[in-house]
């Protein structure tokens, strides 16, 4: 029935659990605390109906709930199989007020361990707003607004409108992922049960938020080559996100992950990171704290003469495979760890990705590779069993190990993230006569307010500019204190 179908979540009875997490969490998201406070009151987004599809952790209850209390009604999947925490989507399925017996939360749909068809069976769920419409006597289909993780959901639509317009399967896009197969089969049931569907779900859409690098990078794919449907905002490159979030955040959540998954010692071992953006700095800065002797990889001159000059040793990946106990993708890439390299690599040397998407290891390689056995070590960690008899640790499949492994960034950081997406989602929803159909960034003076909102809780005491000093360097008092070309 359809309240059968309303969330579909591992075990509700977790609720209970997931709620005294959330509440500690929220102890630690400031940022999003305090916007509860200064928006709850009028709810300016009332009205708002936000199909969200990012990863189901404990920080993610709190920006649900964060939203609701600003007026939205909100539809949620994960962005990754592995990613959810069981008893957050439970307690976010209840609700702060229902009970087990009687959900009164938001429909969630989500859970640790999804088969890709689960996975984008649950994201299409997203998007299916006739239970509201129904219940509000409105006529719409989905949703107005997509908060977006990898820009899955995004993809969705777009790749649902292509199929719609063209009557044919759509063309594969170079950062298309190998799951497309699953996506296509889906797209074939909805536009078979409903011809129009996708065009509407487009229509309704005044735009998406989206939280990471490969989320965004897909965006400005689509809206460079003109297919760009709905106007969106790139969150990642919010300075509040990206230098804190993917720098800061895997600093923690790598060795997090690391440890939770296999308990090697780090210190001491070799580790080879593979990138030396946001994500790759914080790694590499974190394993070196554990006393790794860190080796670092790039393409990109600048981020290699950093990673030169922060001290580590960057180097090919061909010229030292066989001396790393440890290897951490961060890129964003494919395949910048082949099957030749798995098998180039030490007895049980560990492998793991924290970029976004599980083909940065050649994982479909490794699986078609003849005389390959894998072994479960324990769920998200697996020993395979080369050809040659020496064998190598996976984690999480290749995907996302600090979600995989662990629960992904901690709450303090995760506030910065999303205290961005909110307003965003603000500022698509209340002022979306701004934002013509494009990608976006945040105004600086909103970038501002997130590190703000999160001083007091460290005890940071800011200078104030005197109005001289002001006027001395061309700034105003209150900010913006930077040109948009200043980098951090
Ligand atoms: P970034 O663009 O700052 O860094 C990626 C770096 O990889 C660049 O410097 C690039 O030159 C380098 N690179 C590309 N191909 C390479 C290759 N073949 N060999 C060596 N280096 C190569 O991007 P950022 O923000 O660091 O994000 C990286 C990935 O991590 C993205 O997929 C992003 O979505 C994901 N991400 C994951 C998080 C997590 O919690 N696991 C959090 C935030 C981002």
């Amino acid at each position: 029935s359809e309240t059968a179908l309303a969330f579909r979540v591992a075990d509700l009875t977790l609720a209970e659990a997931g709620r005294h997490q959330i509440r500690l969490a929220e102890n630690e998201m400031p940022g999003l605390m305090s916007l509860r406070e200064e928006f709850g009151p009028t709810q300016p987004l009332k009205g708002a109906r936000i199909a969200g599809s990012l990863h189901m952790t404990v920080q993610t209850a709190v920006l649900i709930e964060t939203l609701v209390a600003l007026g939205a009604k909100v539809r949620w999947a994960s962005c990754n199989i592995f990613s959810t925490q069981d008893e957050a989507a439970a307690a976010v399925a209840v609700g702060p007020t229902g009970s087990v017996q009687s959900p009164a939360g938001v429909p969630v749909f989500a859970w640790k361990g999804e088969t890709l068809e689960e996975y984008w069976w649950c994201t299409e769920r997203i998007f299916d707003w006739s239970t509201e419409a129904r219940a509000a006597g409105e006529s719409w289909t989905g949703p107005n607004l997509i908060l977006d993780d990898g820009s899955d959901a995004t993809l969705l639509v777009h790749k649902g409108v292509e199929f719609e317009r063209s009557g044919a399967v759509p063309a594969t896009q170079p950062s298309d992922s190998h799951e497309y197969s699953v996506i296509l089969d889906l797209l074939r049931t909805t536009v078979s049960a409903t011809p129009t569907r996708w065009g509407v779900v487009a229509k309704e859409l005044l735009g998406v938020t989206e939280e990471t690098t490969t989320g965004v990078h897909r965006l400005y794919e689509l809206a460079a080559a003109g297919n760009l449907l709905f106007p969106a905002i790139n969150v990642n490159d919010s300075v509040t996100k990206s230098k804190f979030d993917n720098k800061y955040g895997i600093r923690h959540s790598l060795l997090d992950g690391l440890n939770r998954a296999t308990d090697t010692l780090i210190g001491g071992k070799v580790v080879f990171v593979v990138g030396y953006g946001d994500v790759g700095k914080g790694a590499a800065e974190a394993l070196r704290g554990q006393g790794a002797r860190v080796i670092v990889s790039e393409i990109d001159p600048i981020c290699a003469l950093q990673a030169a000059m922060d001290g580590f040793q960057v180097a090919r990946i061909e010229s030292v495979i066989g001396q790393a106990d440890i290897f951490v993708t961060t890129t964003g890439n494919k395949d910048v760890i082949t099957v030749e390299h798995l098998l180039a690599m030490k007895h049980q040397a560990i492998v793991s990705n924290v970029g976004h998407f599980d083909n940065e290891i050649d994982m479909a390689g490794l699986e078609s590779l003849a005389g390959v056995t894998k072994v479960e070590i324990k769920p998200q960690v697996h020993e395979w069993i080369l050809p040659h008899g020496r064998s190598i640790l996976i984690l999480s499949e290749g995907r996302l190990m600090n979600l995989g492994n662990a629960t992904g960034h901690p709450s303090f950081v995760m506030s910065n993230s999303f205290a961005n997406q909110v307003l965003a989602q603000l500022e698509l929803y209340v002022r979306a006569e701004n934002y013509p159909v494009g990608v976006y960034v945040l105004p600086k003076h909103l970038d501002e307010k997130v590190a703000r909102l999160h001083l007091n809780a460290l005890g940071v005491e800011l200078t104030q500019l005197t109005p001289e000093q002001a006027s001395y360097i061309g700034v105003p008092i209150a900010g913006p204190y930077k040109v948009n070309h200043y980098r951090y």
